[in-house]
């Protein structure tokens, strides 16, 4: 793997069909039930505000956006998923301007328009980017003043890329019981590696892991403040889709995470 970046983009291009195929026009469980609800609260959108979608894949956030009122301008890095998004969405397309956008070059982050957007979304793309200092120190110039920045990404303690998903069972006191835990061996220092954002997925593409204090570092050396988190995990009655897979068997264990960071000038 020579250049990361350039492979990733290869990967998400490779897998394109594929993920546009599962995640069609209304996403899965991890979007519906861990992150949309959330994010959505969290961008208090008022009518013609106007939205930027960071690595919109098949544009799934950005109809749900417009569906919302909000004029969008979507990017993504890879071109295939931008031809994808754009036929998903065409009878919006008054409402959006697509553009194929790498969000590890600054100056093309900047040619979007300066102080631009009431708001900027990024779900579940921050930790699929080689580097997210471009992005970081790009978006006080494209957002307004006070604009916030409302993100996703999997729980980077619980769910990363050497998260073991583990089943036990155990005589408890007389009952019989199976514990359900994940066990982590990296966490504090960033390193990437090849995984599967989908199984059975044509190419497995890289995951960027950072710990948390990074992604809120990294806000608050460019200005933002952090003010709304949550920490999303599947409620206990949602099935899981293998056995071991995320789903309800993990409810005491988040998944994901859904920030607002809020620039203070
Ligand atoms: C897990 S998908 C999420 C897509 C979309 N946000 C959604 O919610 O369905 C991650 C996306 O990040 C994009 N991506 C990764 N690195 C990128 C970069 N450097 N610049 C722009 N997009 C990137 C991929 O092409 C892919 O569409």
């Amino acid at each position: 793997m020579n250049n990361p970046n350039d492979f990733s983009r290869d990967a998400w291009n490779a897998n394109a069909e594929n993920w546009d195929e599962r995640m069609g026009d209304n996403g899965n469980d991890f979007f519906n039930i861990l992150c949309w609800p959330v994010l959505a609260s969290f961008l208090d959108l008022k009518p013609d505000s106007h939205l930027l979608d960071i690595a919109c894949g098949n544009g799934l956030t950005t109809r749900r956006l417009v569906e919302l009122g909000a004029q969008v301008t979507a990017f993504d890095f890879s071109s295939k998923l931008i031809e994808y998004a754009k036929a998903r969405t065409a009878k919006y397309a008054s409402k959006i301007t697509y553009h194929v956008i790498d969000a590890t070059n600054e100056s093309q982050l900047l040619s979007l328009g300066e102080g631009k957007f009431d708001s900027a979304l990024s779900n579940m793309a921050l930790f699929d980017m080689a580097d997210i200092q471009p992005l970081f120190r790009a978006l006080p110039k494209l957002l307004k003043p006070n604009g916030t920045f409302v993100f996703s990404i999997t729980h980077p303690a619980f769910n990363n890329a050497s998260s073991m998903h583990v089943m036990e069972e155990m005589d408890d006191d007389g009952e019989i019981k199976t514990v359900y835990s994940i066990k982590v061996s990296r966490y504090m220092t960033p390193h990437h590696q090849r995984g599967l954002a989908l199984r059975n997925q044509p190419k497995p593409q890289i995951y960027f892991e950072r710990p948390l204090q990074y992604y809120l570092n990294m806000g608050f050396q460019n200005g933002f403040i952090l003010d709304r988190f949550e920490e999303r995990a599947f409620p206990p009655e949602i099935q899981q889709m293998t056995p071991l897979g995320w789903g309800g068997k993990f409810s005491e264990l988040p998944a994901a995470i859904v920030a607002r960071m809020r620039l203070v000038s």
